[in-house]
């Protein structure tokens, strides 16, 4: 026999019971979005591998290594599993010129792929809820999306989930900023870890991110980019946190917050929990005024940030929320070949009506479906035998309680099911 065939490494299956609390999350967020005026849309998950190297950054974690990337055998094309979906919005708004009327508010859903090394919360296939206001300059919207964080944690309930926040300034501040780093860095090469000097020219603001203990001291005495923020920077910022402390929104300034792309500038947040390891990152973000020209369109400011929906399901399983199983109004029970005809046209009027209805198919004895019927959750089986058929009618049985069943003819079942299922029935029993 041949093996069964695995799916890949840190790509999961999300089976039913898991698939239907992630049902329940997207409707919540569905919901949630509306309230803030935010539009869906849906863009292709393989997009040219330019998009992505131009807008994230060569020389960033996710380009250098953690693609997904291929060469299209027929065209020659270098497409990419898209890893993030800031870039694929902004080219899709660009594409249709979305901003010819004014500023949008746009979110996406879906996976994402990284090359990443699997461990808890930390998958290669992944999947994030995001959210993109372009066309909106000042500190409001920044902070706008901070509250709707704040208010997604409320709705599912989490706990425990604390913000981040930093300014990354303008691009003219990063690069003082920038040479007064490598000038300090270089200053104390021999501490630098291979990482760190690969990116001393390249990347440097990233080495303040460093997670290598070795290197904290020194990193913590490096020039602070906040200290080389002008009065519009700063004013920007300002603005945020004040909109954050009328809303009484807790955060705290993490200077080293750099982000691990390199589109953002001014505002950045993360939303971080110490509850799930060491992938706490929940929900993350800023702005990036500057990408809309970087893929080619006329300057446009945006802000934006994603969830990953599998570190925020993990929270909620973790702080003790569980989902109750959906089960269906009716178990339709059915054997012989003239009840199986009206156990078709029963079920589908039923659901005509709007219930959920669980049809037996496959056969079997009366004993053995009347057993899936209980293990189904059904609060009502409904019994179609020989007899019934030959009647014109059903028989109503109760699982859940121990009301007497009884025959309904065919014509008179919708209104027998919908009056005991919906309590309207006045003698108790079905
Ligand atoms: P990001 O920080 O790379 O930002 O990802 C956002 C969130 O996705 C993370 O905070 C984390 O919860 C989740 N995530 C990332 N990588 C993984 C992974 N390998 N496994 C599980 N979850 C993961 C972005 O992607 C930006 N596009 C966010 C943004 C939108 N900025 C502006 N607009």
């Amino acid at each position: 026999m041949s093996q069964t065939l695995q799916a890949i490494r840190g790509m999961n299956d999300i089976l039913p019971d898991d698939a239907e609390l992630w049902e329940e999350f997207e409707d919540l967020v569905r919901q949630w979005l509306r309230a803030y005026g935010y539009r869906p849309i849906r863009m292709p998950i393989v997009e040219p591998t330019p998009l992505f190297s131009r807008a994230i950054g060569e020389v960033t974690d996710i380009v250098e290594k953690e693609m997904y990337s291929f060469e299209d055998r027929l065209n020659g094309e270098h497409l990419t599993l898209r890893p993030e979906g800031t870039a694929s919005c902004v080219r899709a708004v660009l594409q249709h010129n979305l901003l010819y009327d004014g500023p949008k508010r746009l979110w996406y859903m879906g996976p994402m792929f990284r090359h990443e090394r699997p461990q808890k919360g930390r998958y290669r296939q992944f999947h994030q809820v995001g959210v993109e206001a372009l066309g909106y300059e000042g500190p409001d919207v920044d902070a706008e999306q901070i509250l709707m964080g704040a208010r997604l944690w409320h709705d599912l309930g989490l706990r425990d989930i604390r913000l981040e926040l930093n300014c990354l300034g303008q691009a003219e501040e990063r690069a003082r900023h920038r040479s007064d780093l490598i000038a300090y860095l270089s200053g104390h090469a021999d501490r630098l870890d291979d990482d760190a000097r690969r990116r001393l020219h390249t990347n440097p603001l990233r080495i303040l991110d460093t997670k290598n203990p070795a290197m904290q001291e020194m990193v913590e005495g490096a020039p602070k980019l906040l200290d080389y923020l002008g009065g519009e920077s700063l004013a920007h910022f300002e603005g945020v946190q004040r909109i954050l402390r009328d809303a009484g929104i807790g955060f705290s300034i993490n200077p080293r917050l750099v982000r691990g792309l390199d589109y953002y500038n001014l505002t950045v947040f993360e939303w971080v929990t110490d509850r799930l390891g060491a992938q706490g990152t929940v929900c993350a973000g800023g702005r990036y005024d500057g990408l809309v020209v970087q893929l080619g369109g006329k300057p446009q400011p945006a802000c934006g940030f994603a969830m990953g929906v599998e570190r925020l399901l993990a929270l909620w399983s973790d702080q003790g929320n569980r989902l109750e199983r959906p089960v269906p109004d009716v178990y339709l029970v059915n054997q012989g070949e003239a009840a199986a005809r009206h156990a078709f046209r029963v079920a589908e009027h039923l659901r005509d009506i709007g219930l959920a209805v669980q049809h037996h198919c496959g056969g079997g004895s009366f004993k053995s479906q009347m057993k899936r019927a209980d293990a189904s959750g059904a609060a009502l089986a409904i019994i179609i035998g020989d007899d019934e058929a030959a009647a014109g009618e059903a028989t109503l049985k109760p699982l859940r309680e121990s009301a007497e069943q009884r025959r309904v003819a065919f014509d008179e079942l919708a209104d027998a099911v919908g009056a005991w299922l919906y309590g309207d029935d006045d003698d108790g029993g079905v």
